[in-house]
């Protein structure tokens, strides 16, 4: 029989780490993830059938996601050399930082922004250099980047849309980043389909530039499924730290399938679009509340009262939402996904029940 102290021998940088908690508590309305709320449509599920009775689940997937980046390259007018397929884009930022950094060295990034890019680089043995955003949660691009190359940041992220601010910084700061920083600039587009812009036609002009986008946010969470659109030098040293199977066949199939049938989706997406402009007016009606802007699924929010025992109030009555005020910048801040019609007018008939 052994004993050991497990902890002792577990590396001192994992020690000191806090896990990526995400409520998974069986809330009957879920709008804490930014996930896409409807479920696939009827035409998209009857594609997956084909795909599960065709799919050989005794063989590994293609390790080169070959058909997937085929369907990608065709959508985004770019080569398939230009394209990395990852578990989720969590796994590309991972495997970034492992392609960029040394343990010890710096990455860079505004705050608040996407908290993986703090806890995969600290679980990684390199240091995180934070800018402040201003109160419209927006920066200027000449000290952000004095901030980055003062601490000889490898990689800046940009999250456009922020998450969890909800808003696209401004364009021409985050062209002037492009322009001028001298390590790498990664413009995580998870939100883009609901935003409708994107840095993606500077590719060509700059090779220090990568783009990456989510298949979780418009109705693949379950798959994991992300992309990285980049210089086929920076795709190759990807592809050294890549594991071989990092998507499943499944995963590639059903994406390609959804994307070579997008137009229901596409309309999930419209319908998305006009109830977060809905939800930004509702909740711009409550007078103790400030509603933030958003380019994307979600909508962040201050509240006067104590967001904790609202957040608590509501996850009682079957609505899940998630609450931020954990960070400095965001104390009292809530933020809730975009639901679908009627899981929004739940809970916004809720959250009048509450405050009144
Ligand atoms: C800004 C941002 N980037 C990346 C991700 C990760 O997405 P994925 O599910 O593709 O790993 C998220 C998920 O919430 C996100 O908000």
């Amino acid at each position: 029989m052994s004993n050991l102290d497990l902890i002792q021998l577990v590396k001192e940088k994992v020690q000191l780490l806090k896990a990526y908690r995400v409520e998974n508590i069986d809330c009957e309305i879920k709008l804490h993830a930014n996930e896409n709320s409807f479920p696939p449509p009827p035409e998209i599920l009857k594609q997956f059938e084909e795909v599960f009775k065709s799919t050989e689940l005794n063989r590994y997937p293609d390790p080169d996601c070959g058909s997937l980046k085929q369907t990608l390259a065709k959508r985004l007018d770019v080569a398939p050399e230009n394209l990395a397929i990852g578990n989720g884009s969590d796994e590309l930022i991972q495997i970034l930082l492992q392609v960029f950094c040394d343990p010890g060295e710096t990455v860079g990034f505004p705050d608040p922004t996407f908290a993986m890019y703090s806890i995969i680089a600290q679980g990684m043995g390199l240091k995180s250099q934070t800018h402040p955003l201003d109160d419209q949660w927006d920066f200027k691009a000449e000290p952000f980047l004095e901030t980055m190359e003062a601490s000889q940041a490898r990689i800046a992220f940009l999250s456009y849309p922020n998450n969890p601010t909800g808003n696209c910084f401004s364009a021409r700061e985050v062209q002037k980043v492009i322009e001028n920083f001298s390590g790498i600039v990664v413009l995580d587009e998870a939100y883009h389909d609901f935003a409708g812009k994107s840095f993606l036609s500077e590719l060509p002009k700059h090779n220090n530039l990568i783009i990456l986008r989510s298949l979780s946010k418009i109705g693949l969470a379950a798959l994991r499924v992300g992309y990285a659109v980049a210089d086929p030098i920076i795709i190759d040293q990807i592809d050294k730290v890549r594991l071989p199977y990092n998507s499943s066949t499944l995963s590639q199939k059903l994406t390609e399938r959804l994307l070579n049938h997008f137009a229901p989706v596409q309309k999930q997406l419209d319908a998305l679009i006009k109830e977060r402009d809905r939800m930004i007016r509702e909740l711009s009606k409550f007078k103790s509340f400030k509603v933030f802007p958003s380019d994307a699924n979600f909508v962040l929010f201050r509240v006067k009262q104590d967001s904790d025992a609202l957040f608590k109030q509501l996850m009682e009555s079957g609505i899940l939402i998630r609450d931020l005020s954990s960070h400095p910048r965001l104390k009292n801040c809530l933020r809730v996904t975009i639901g679908t019609p009627g899981e929004n007018k739940a809970f916004l008939e809720k959250m009048s029940h509450i405050i009144k």
